[in-house]
């Protein structure tokens, strides 16, 4: 591959390999020589018009072939020689006029296309232009994964909407795009409360999109600002949609409710008011009037201080209606969210039958039959917020008039932020494949979302993305392989998490079996590692929900009205959903899914929490305590995500040095991270309940060096909140902003070689450096950058978002050696130190 690449690079093709290109980085296929005369020479494009896909499909064939293979193809309008093996490429109609026989050719819906290859002869015909450009994509990526062989086949989506959305700022204290929960940097859109000059970012995104069959974008966040709809910025939305249109990707629009009376002046926003009507059909008018091909808008309405139309006592209907009307004339949809709940009033103390998960089943209690044809609700894939387990939302079957959309998150919100390593795409699958058994029947996710179930004519795919303006797009090279994933399972869910793997890292990072085998079982593990050591049995990513969702504070769930409530106490833990007893949630899903949830016999171990409210003895179908289960998962999570670091330094020769080093930076802090997540949760339930761990481990460091038991000079000890986020509850912080600290002590371990770990804090409030000597020598020098190096929320707090740890191998330990650690603080940074480790060769303590 290095070769290739060097030859490429001399052919002057692009190669700075900065995840830019994603998977379409059209690397050279080994022994791509030998291939060529099955490939074509020329290309066809039907009826092409510059600036639609099948233009753009014909550009792509070109670049694709040539890069891979190093074959020139000549582009043509009309028929070539017979005797000249051909790519052709249009729509059906297309081919139709041309004189092709589209007698028999398979029945293809909206956006399908069918793909002839014979030889160097390929006949690529779309149902539409972008089923041509998708059609296009799919033989490129058979190419890029080595594939020549002859194939005939017709591929449809299962679904009509294949949306992403971005939850981009216009402005973000009044200065710049940034992202909600967004790791990979600024809004490739906004900057500065408007759309940005240069796009070209926005076409790059919609050409990766297009080639996983996504067919819709919605720019702007769900907690939308209205200045979206001025005059400007609806000429500036036109000039994003003439990026994506080339690649057959519509815009869409997330809409701010209250805008005819913050935007228009109005002293309502009432949706029956004939005044905001006119208002809001005015606006879309005038942005299709922009925009021909708009997709339509998404709208958030009463959820999480949103305006809505319950200000007005309206119902969510009303509200959806509103919209759907004033987009029908135009041909637009307007996807709803089903995620409405009052985030204020729910109170646990007083009200055990208080549920948050119950809100949407509530809020749509009735409506199904209200709703325009052309809205479709969008349903987050559970009843709470995109944690690392959740039951599927009852809600997908309680809507049969209405098409329901489901909603992912490839943006690892609370699934580590894209600095931890985890792909989604089995959870998707579980979730997708579940069945409701509405009535008593067949009642697939992927079903009812389809249309299949109820009949519905729309419905489908939302992917909350986040790509940001980092050329990882995502922030890391390896969380990609979930935007495509998504991609792939909102056209096919019947395709498998692991197959779409394989093909992602083929494309991503080439054909080395030892790379494809490494990436394929660290990734196939990733998930359920971060759930062994974030939060199992159903009880939620025990994160802190209200500061940044990424780190360890199990005690942020509960006491508040956010209503992701554990009921963790002294004795028992867990939310009781029961009809019989508790919030009766389990009664929201269909007949035999309510029996299985509501019998604690029958609810699997991995929910149990979720459905039901047991002591820390309960005892699982494995046969452990759930508090035992508590810290052994934790315990063999934390192992696997320790192992990710050495299966990727085996590919160190393998993969080229820019990706290598960045994977490797992110799987070390990783390891480092899961660390303070394992201890942080086994520490705080420990203290809860008092249980004692069987295996002796929780609590008890042999190899630990508190920092806070040094010699301290400059240095004083800080109780760390919460405080299970340091390992004793104390940490070092050093005395003032400007003096250095030193913490020093006499080593109690036989001489020999060992891994020296220092865990600290590194807050996003400045740039301390820490040095570790070891008798005068010094051993390793640091600073607090990695707000820099991760797209993670960051944190200016002593906590566990900022708890990470370095490690230094094979350092020579005297007996009696002076270990002395000195840090230097910086901005507002104290230089924070939690503990040190000797560990001996292969121990994590
Ligand atoms: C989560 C997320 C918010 C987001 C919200 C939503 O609560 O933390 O940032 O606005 O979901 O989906 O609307």
């Amino acid at each position: 591959m290095r070769g290739s690449l060097l030859l490429a690079s001399l052919i002057g093709l692009a190669v700075a390999e900065d995840g830019l290109a994603a998977w379409l980085r059209y690397a050279r296929i080994p022994g791509g020589k030998c291939h060529r005369k099955k490939l074509p020479s020329a290309i066809v494009t039907l009826n092409a018009t510059e600036g639609l896909p099948v233009y753009t499909a014909g550009q792509e064939l070109a670049e694709g072939i040539s890069s891979m293979f190093g074959k020139k193809l000549t582009l043509e309008e009309s028929g070539t020689d017979a005797d000249v093996p051909t790519v052709t490429v249009g729509t059906v109609g297309a081919y139709s006029e041309s004189g092709g026989d589209v007698e028999d050719l398979p029945e293809l819906i909206e956006d399908g296309y069918y793909l002839h290859i014979s030889g160097g002869d390929v006949l690529i015909l779309g149902q539409n232009e972008r089923g041509a450009l998708y059609g296009t994509f799919q033989y490129l990526a058979r190419l890029a994964q080595g594939k020549v062989s002859d194939e005939s086949f017709a591929s449809n989506p299962d679904a009509p909407v294949r949306w992403v959305n971005q939850w981009d700022n216009l402005r973000d204290g009044g200065t710049h795009g940034s992202v909600e929960r967004g790791y990979g940097g600024d809004s490739i859109f906004f900057w500065d409360g408007k759309i940005r000059d240069d796009l070209t970012r926005a076409g790059q995104y919609a050409r990766l999109l297009a080639s996983i069959g996504i067919n819709a974008v919605v720019v702007n966040n769900v907690n939308a600002n209205e200045t979206i709809l001025t005059e400007e910025n609806m000429d500036g939305l036109a000039r994003i949609a003439d990026e994506f249109r080339p690649y057959g990707i519509q815009l869409g629009l997330s809409l701010n409710f209250a805008s005819p009376q913050t935007l228009g002046g109005l002293d309502s926003f009432d949706p029956l008011d004939e005044t905001v009507i006119e208002w809001w059909q005015g606006i879309t008018d005038s942005l299709y009037e922009r925009i021909p091909d708009m997709a339509g808008y998404l709208v958030k309405a009463n959820s999480e201080g949103q305006p809505g139309p319950l200000t007005y006592n309206r119902t969510l209907a009303d509200g959806a209606n509103l919209f759907a009307r004033t987009l029908q004339p135009h041909g637009g949809i307007i996807m709803f969210r089903a995620f409405v709940y009052d985030h204020t009033s729910l109170n646990q103390d007083l009200d055990w039958k208080a549920d948050r998960a119950n809100a949407a089943v509530q809020f749509f209690d009735g409506l199904d039959p209200q709703f325009e044809d052309n809205v479709v609700i969008q349903i987050k894939y559970g009843p709470i917020d995109f944690q690392v387990r959740e039951p599927v939302s009852p809600l997908f079957a309680h809507m049969r008039e209405t098409g329901s959309a489901i909603e992912l998150q490839i943006t690892q919100e609370y699934l580590g932020q894209q600095a931890h390593l985890v792909y989604l795409a089995p959870m998707w699958k579980e979730l997708l494949d579940f069945d409701l058994r509405v009535d008593g029947e067949d009642s697939a996710v992927s079903d009812i979302i389809s249309g299949k179930r109820f009949n519905n004519k729309l419905g489908g795919y939302a992917g909350v993305a986040n790509v940001g303006h980092n050329t990882t797009w995502l922030g890391s090279h390896l969380a990609m392989s979930n935007l495509y994933a998504y991609g792939k399972l909102a056209w096919d869910p019947s395709s498998e998490p692991v197959d779409i793997l394989e093909e992602w890292i083929k494309m991503t990072f080439g054909h080395e079996q030892e790379v494809i085998d490494v990436i394929t079982e660290m990734s196939m593990e990733s998930w359920p590692a971060y759930e062994n050591y974030t939060g199992n049995l159903g009880i939620q990513t025990l994160t802190d929900i209200l500061l940044g969702h990424y780190g360890p504070n199990p005690a942020s769930q509960d006491g508040n009205p956010w209503g992701q409530w554990t009921r963790a106490d002294g004795d028992t833990i867990g939310m009781d959903r029961t009809v019989l007893n508790g919030t009766g949630n389990a009664g929201q899903y269909p007949e035999e899914v309510f029996e299985m949830y509501e019998n604690i016999e029958t609810t699997p171990d991995n929910l149990l929490l979720w459905f039901h409210h047991v002591p820390y003895t309960q005892v699982l179908k494995s046969g452990k305590t759930v508090i035992q289960h508590f810290y052994d998962a934790h315990y063999a999570g934390s192992a696997v995500a320790q192992s990710f670091v050495p299966r990727w330094e085996s590919l160190k020769t393998k993969i080229d040095a820019e990706r290598y080093e960045h994977v490797l930076f992110r799987l070390v802090y990783q390891a480092g991270h899961s660390l303070v997540w394992r201890d942080s949760i086994n520490n705080f339930y420990f203290n809860k309940s008092g249980i004692l761990d069987e295996a002796g481990r929780v609590g008890n460091h042999p190899h630990r060096i508190e920092a806070e038991d040094m010699e301290l000079d400059g240095y004083r000890t800080y109780l760390v909140s919460p405080f299970e986020a340091a390992s004793g509850s104390l940490c070092i912080v050093t005395a003032d902003n400007s003096t250095q600290g030193t913490a020093s002590t006499k080593l109690d371990v036989e001489a020999g070689t060992y891994n020296v770990a220092v865990n600290y804090y590194d807050q996003a409030i400045g740039n301390s450096t820490w040095e570790l000597y070891l008798d005068e020598e010094l051993v390793g020098k640091w600073h607090g950058d990695l707000e820099y190096e991760l797209g993670r929320a960051p944190s200016p707090y002593i906590d566990g978002h900022t708890a990470a740890r370095i490690t230094f191998k094979g350092v020579q330990v005297e007996s009696g050696s002076i270990l002395r650690i000195v840090g230097t603080p910086d901005g507002e940074e104290p230089a924070p130190v939690d503990y040190i480790s000797i560990l001996p060769e292969d121990v994590i303590d």
